[in-house]
């Protein structure tokens, strides 16, 4: 169970906080907002249906059997929302794992990392999964192409593609069309579901069943989850809770950047991954009327309790900019108790017999009150538990939440276009044909910026 309260915004919790009506102006839009979300949930706003897809789960299950009796090694392809799922769950419950079955995300192209890689693992006992959307991510393509002749050169053709598996459109670029030429298996990212939405597709659920995730329980929760942010009564939806804090945050109380720090190692990880959800999702020049609006909400990524001695500084008493997404995991936390190691010593005395977990609960409700205490913004998400459903469930969350946010602020979420004259400049210099336009106009820039 995740719950999401807003109390951190308002008077008298937060020092210099709003008055409880402020919520009243920001309802009719959300409500406009989910409506509007819910009406395209069968065109093209994907994500909510993909926890209840089961076929999919059966045929994630079958091919990671496969893989599993080829490859003790899978190495993942894929960048942006074609990677950094996958990454968040992995990283969740990495030390819980069985580590026959390894998984290395290759989310660059800095040759170091690859090429290391390489040398370590062996061909015979490797897999690859390449995932991209649209087959034309040239990060993702150059990786596969180094990858396929890896596998090719050692153990042939048809090995190689028996280790290969594709996660891509299902009906077109070149990924679509390879898997059809050359027979490689090939898994949908449903037309409907973007990059960063994708998560709970075959994008982050291959690589999490081949590391031994309990990946029907993460789709289960995500599914009990879509229930709750697809309720029309906005007080029973904790995406329309979450959606009216970061807007409040923003629009009322001037606050630019939303930080995302769980108490929980754990959940490190799912701070990338809520970065890039925010950023790509918001961050857009123009409105959906087509004029320049400049929107956004800076995501920042921290951890408790170990940002409070690196961030946590300039979120009291630098700008007040910040709001702050504070995670807490309620209960289901290791037993560690600090034992009576210098019992006489006055310093530490004070922490014999307390369990590690009530350090770090202690350490996020002081955090807490700082920053309320200071005026900065708190919104709280509490994790009862953290475990594969509730994981699936807090994805569920920030996408349907960020959806919502983006209507509200009158964007479009989903897509991209500020990436796409980057990607095609990239191209351009690389000499794909089609992008002479772009290669000059690149060439024009840099003639103006001596010493890059
Ligand atoms: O969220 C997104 O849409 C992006 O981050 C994409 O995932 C990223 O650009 C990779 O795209 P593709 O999957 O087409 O390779």
């Amino acid at each position: 169970m995740i719950t999401v309260a807003i109390d951190g915004l308002f008077a008298p919790a937060l020092e210099g906080g709003l008055p409880r009506d402020a919520l009243d102006a920001v309802c009719d839009e959300l409500r406009h907002a989910h409506r509007e979300l819910m009406s395209r949930r069968d065109a093209d706003v994907g994500f909510y249906d993909v926890p209840t897809q089961s076929e999919v789960l059966r045929a994630v299950h079958a091919e990671v059997t496969r893989l599993r009796s080829l490859a003790d090694d899978l190495i993942v392809l894929g960048i942006g929302g074609s990677s950094m799922g996958g990454q968040a769950i992995l990283a969740a419950f990495e030390p819980t794992l069985d580590r026959s079955f390894r998984v290395h995300f290759v989310d660059n192209v800095d040759p170091d990392t690859l090429g290391g890689l390489l040398e370590r693992l062996e061909p015979p006992r490797t897999a690859v999964i390449a995932v991209t959307k649209s087959g034309e991510t040239v990060e993702t393509l150059a990786q596969l192409l180094i990858l396929r002749r890896w596998l090719r050169v050692t153990l042939g053709q048809g090995e190689m593609r028996a280790r290969m598996t594709f996660v891509t459109d299902p009906a077109k670029g070149l990924l679509h069309e390879l898997a059809q030429q050359e027979g490689i298996r090939s898994f949908a990212i449903p037309a409907n579901v973007g990059g960063r939405y994708s998560v709970l597709t075959p994008v982050g659920l291959l690589p999490a069943a081949f590391a031994g995730v309990d990946v029907d329980a993460l789709l289960a929760g995500g599914a009990a989850m879509v229930e709750r942010v697809t309720a029309d009564e906005l007080t029973d939806n904790p995406a329309c809770t979450l959606a009216a804090g970061a807007v409040l945050a923003q629009q009322r109380l001037g606050r630019q950047a939303l930080v995302y720090m769980p108490y929980s190692d754990a959940l490190r990880h799912t701070g990338q991954w809520f970065v890039q959800l925010w950023a790509e999702s918001l961050g857009k020049r123009q409105n959906r009327l087509g004029q320049e609006v400049r929107a956004g909400q800076i995501p920042i990524a921290a951890v408790g309790a170990t940002d409070q001695h690196a961030q946590l500084q300039l979120f009291v008493d630098g700008p007040p900019v910040f709001a702050v997404l504070l995670l807490d995991v309620a209960t289901g936390r290791a037993k560690l108790p600090v034992p009576d190691e210098l019992s006489d010593r006055p310093e530490v005395g004070f922490l014999h017999g307390r369990d590690l977990a009530e350090v770090l609960a202690a350490e996020r409700r002081a955090t807490r009150a700082a920053l309320l205490d200071a005026g900065t913004p708190v919104i709280d998400l509490r994790l009862e538990r953290l475990d594969a459903a509730t994981l699936g469930g807090l994805f569920v969350l920030l996408e349907a939440a960020c959806a919502c946010t983006g209507i509200v602020m009158g964007i479009n979420p989903f897509d991209q276009p500020g990436v796409e004259v980057g990607k095609r400049m990239a191209l351009g210099l690389l000499g794909k044909p089609g992008y002479e336009g772009e290669r000059e106009r690149l060439v024009a820039r840099e003639a103006k910026t001596p010493g890059r």
